[in-house]
């Protein structure tokens, strides 16, 4: 697939199916993620593939926990696109457990060597994520970019043994998509390209 036609067909996969994923596919992806650019070729990221269904369900609990009444309010005042959105990051958090592999991107602060910034943290591991979901694209596989790691920090660190200058950046959910991958609707380039000066 045309790497261009694999950006726009790269949607958020929010309904995935339980079938689970050749393990060499998720290695392609970390492969593919870790590609990436990173301020001074600096490479501070780690990747944490979920995949076993104790981990999943503990990991889910937690958070589905801490988001359910959040989603109940958000998905009761949207409508639309946006109610269609809120519903379905409901239900991938909900089903937690279901979906076939998480990644979780981790990254260190410790760019620039003299002045380390979160900034670069994560400008570190945000192109490696948008690579392994393009990627992903590619290979027919849906993902989701969530940031579900925020609402159960501690019962992901505990339950992974995440060393504690680790950060948790980014949860990435990844499988065979239950719903066709339709194309992304972003502004018109002629609306936010500026040619010599603002
Ligand atoms: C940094 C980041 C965090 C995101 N967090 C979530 C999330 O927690 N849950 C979710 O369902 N989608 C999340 N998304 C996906 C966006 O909501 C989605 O890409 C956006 O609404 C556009 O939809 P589309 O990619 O399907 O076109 C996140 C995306 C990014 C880049």
């Amino acid at each position: 697939m045309d790497v261009i036609e694999a950006m726009e067909t790269c949607i958020a996969m929010r309904y995935l199916k339980e079938d689970p994923i050749p393990k060499a596919d998720l290695e392609r992806l970390v492969y593919a993620a870790t590609r990436a650019s990173s301020p001074g070729n600096s490479q501070e990221w780690d990747f944490i593939i979920l995949t076993e269904a104790a981990v999943k369900a503990e990991i889910g609990d937690a958070i589905w926990t801490a988001v359910a009444p959040m989603f109940e309010t958000l998905t009761a005042g949207a409508a639309g696109v946006e109610g269609r959105m809120y519903s379905g990051a409901a239900h991938l958090a909900k089903n937690f457990a279901k979906v076939p592999a998480w990644i979780l991107g981790c990254a260190r602060k410790n760019y620039p060597p003299q002045a380390p910034t979160e900034a670069f943290m994560h400008s570190t591991i945000y192109p490696a994520g948008q690579n392994l979901i393009v990627a992903a694209r590619s290979m027919g596989l849906g993902t989701t970019f969530t940031t579900f790691q925020t609402e159960a920090e501690s019962v992901i660190r505990t339950t992974l043994a995440v060393p504690q200058d680790v950060h948790l950046c980014v949860l990435i959910a990844v499988g065979y998509p239950e719903k066709p991958f339709g194309r992304v609707r972003r502004k018109p380039v002629e609306d936010v390209t500026h040619w010599n000066h603002w």
